[in-house]
This record gives C-alpha cells, sequence and structure tokens, in this order.
C-alpha cells in the first residue's frame, strides 16, 4: 500500500487534523488573498465518474484560488473509461499528470480501491451511498463557523439517511466529541445502515434515537441536517415515487424549532425544503456551499503539505 496520504473516511484524519484544518479553512476564509499563491506549479485531478456540481466545480474554484491548476473529466463518457480502461490505470494514468486526486464514483469502496494505486494524495469526493469526506469538513466548518464549537449539541438528521452518504461521514466525524445527542428521523425503508449504527454509535456509546416524524423532535435540536431521498441509489421508481417527499421543511415547521437551530443541507435541494425557508436567518444551506470551497483550499494545501 502506498504511504502517500489520502483521505476516503472521515476517520482517517485524526481529531487535532479535523482541528488544524478547521482552523486553516476560517483563517482562508477571513484573508483568502493571503493564500493566492501557496499552490503555484500545483495540479489537480478531477475524476468524476457520477454527476456533481458543489464537490467538483468548489475542488477547482479552491486549486485555482491557491494558484494551482485543473486538469480532468467531469463524465466518463469524454475519457478511455469507456473504452474499458479500469480504475487502477486511470488512477495510474491520472496521477503521473497530477500533483493530487479527487475522484467521485457511484460505485462504494472505489476511491479506496483507487488509492492503493495513486501516486499522488487521492481524495474520496463521494463514493455512492457510503462516504462523502469533503462535505463532511464542509458541514464542521459551518457548524464551527455558526456554533463555535462541536460539544453539547443535538443535531437531527432527516431524510435519506440510508442512502445518504453525506449523513454516514457526518455520524462518523461527530461522534468524536463530547454530548452529542442523534435523533435520526426518516421512513422506516430510509433508516441509517446498520454498521452506523452497530459499529459509530453503539460501540462508542452514543445517545441517539430513530423516530418517523419531524414535527414531534425539531424543538429539541440545536442542528438541522435535511437531506434528499437519493433517486439514482433506488432499483425502483414507484420506491422513490412514494418516499420522495417524505419530509418538507417549510415555515409553519420552522416556528416549532429553536431560535438558535442551523438548518444544514448538503445539496441539490429537490422538495424537501421550501423555498420559503430560505429566508430564515437559520437556513445556512447556501453558506454551507461557500464554505466547502474554503475546507477544500484548507485540505489541498495540507495534503500537498504546502501550509
Ligand atoms: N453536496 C454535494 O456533494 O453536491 P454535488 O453532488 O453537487 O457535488
Amino acid at each position: 500500500m502506498s504511504k502517500v496520504k489520502h483521505l476516503i473516511d472521515p476517520q482517517d484524519i485524526s481529531l487535532d487534523e479535523i482541528n488544524e484544518l478547521i482552523q486553516l479553512g476560517e483563517e482562508i476564509s477571513n484573508n483568502p488573498e493571503r493564500y493566492n499563491n501557496v499552490c503555484n506549479g500545483k495540479i489537480l485531478g478531477t475524476l468524476f465518474y457520477e454527476p456533481s456540481t458543489r464537490t467538483r466545480l468548489s475542488f477547482e474554484s479552491a486549486m485555482i484560488r491557491l494558484g494551482g491548476q485543473v486538469i480532468g473529466f467531469s463524465e466518463i463518457g469524454s475519457s478511455s473509461i469507456m473504452k474499458g480502461e479500469s480504475v487502477p490505470d486511470t488512477v495510474r494514468t491520472i496521477g503521473s499528470y497530477v500533483d493530487i486526486i479527487a475522484m467521485r464514483h457511484p460505485k462504494e469502496g472505489a476511491p479506496k480501491y483507487a488509492s492503493y494505486f495513486s501516486p499522488v494524495p487521492l481524495i474520496n469526493a463521494g463514493d455512492g451511498g457510503h462516504q462523502h469526506p469533503t462535505q463532511t469538513l464542509t458541514d464542521l466548518l459551518t457548524i464551527h463557523k455558526v456554533k463555535g464549537g462541536f460539544s453539547n449539541l443535538t443535531i437531527g438528521f432527516c431524510g435519506d439517511l440510508k442512502f445518504g452518504r453525506t449523513v454516514h461521514s457526518l455520524i462518523k466525524a461527530m461522534s468524536r466529541y463530547t454530548n452529542i445527542s442523534f435523533i435520526l428521523i426518516s421512513p422506516n425503508e430510509l433508516k441509517v445502515p446498520n454498521y452506523i449504527k452497530t459499529e459509530i454509535l453503539d460501540k462508542n456509546n452514543l445517545k441517539y434515537i430513530e423516530v418517523e416524524k419531524l414535527e414531534d423532535l425539531i424543538q429539541e435540536l440545536d442542528i438541522l441536517y435535511m437531506t434528499r431521498v437519493q433517486k439514482e441509489r433506488f432499483f425502483n421508481e414507484a420506491d422513490y415515487i412514494r418516499l420522495k417527499d417524505s419530509y418538507i421543511l417549510d415555515k409553519s415547521k420552522m416556528e416549532l424549532a429553536k431560535k438558535d437551530l442551523i438548518v444544514l443541507h448538503p445539496l441539490p435541494r429537490v422538495n424537501e425544503i421550501s423555498y420559503e425557508v430560505d429566508k430564515d436567518p437559520r437556513a445556512c444551506y447556501f453558506m454551507q456551499v461557500k464554505y466547502g470551497m474554503y475546507a477544500r483550499m484548507a485540505l489541498i494545501s495540507k495534503l500537498l503539505e504546502v501550509m
């Protein structure tokens, strides 16, 4: 296995490393111009086997803002993957051209497998319904900015907790802080996978409950993490149609919540947050989008050891 440092799972980085990344992300967000040249001469490769707006473009914007450059593909149709090239061969090839890789893939575990063959740091930019560690850094930076820290919080995850990789990664990350309670709000069919419960929540004696109705417990929450139902992971369209509007956060539900609640969403949104909620000062999901770029600037700088 390569000795190069990769980021595949939130638990690949220690709490100290997360704290350093959050601190650097904050510094960059306060003074982005100071970091304009730290990646001069470096190249990021973006290998996106699955669609993306925020992750790919924030990675690309992050590298350009650091003074580096970007090459890659945003869909496989223009690459030799169409001729049958494997993930290892693709990664070995692009790793010869670039200094760092961000890779999204629809198959769980593909970025981890790719990392065994990558001569440069490889970042998991989302693998199937599994993990999305840079969204987690984004979420942590936003929480830190707004709440000032990560302890003594009740966090509600609402929607598709089965396929929502951002949920799995954020539960892993938040489980490492003190006095965190989780309220897991989903239809029965979209509950958080068992491995998250047994290997993360139960193993660490964390407080959590699973409920189906958002209205019953929204008043308890410090953070509400909304998610869309992940259409692309369903085998059966009828099930998707039945479940897609299970939750719609609107003004009337927001009236039940704490005055200092924050609402996060990894985006894209489909129908699960009404547009009327966007005007509520507790809606932080577009702030979160911006912090995603700063979090990725911090991560690229650290993995390339230029900061
Ligand atoms: N949050 C997120 O991963 O968005 P994209 O799918 O647009 O990258």
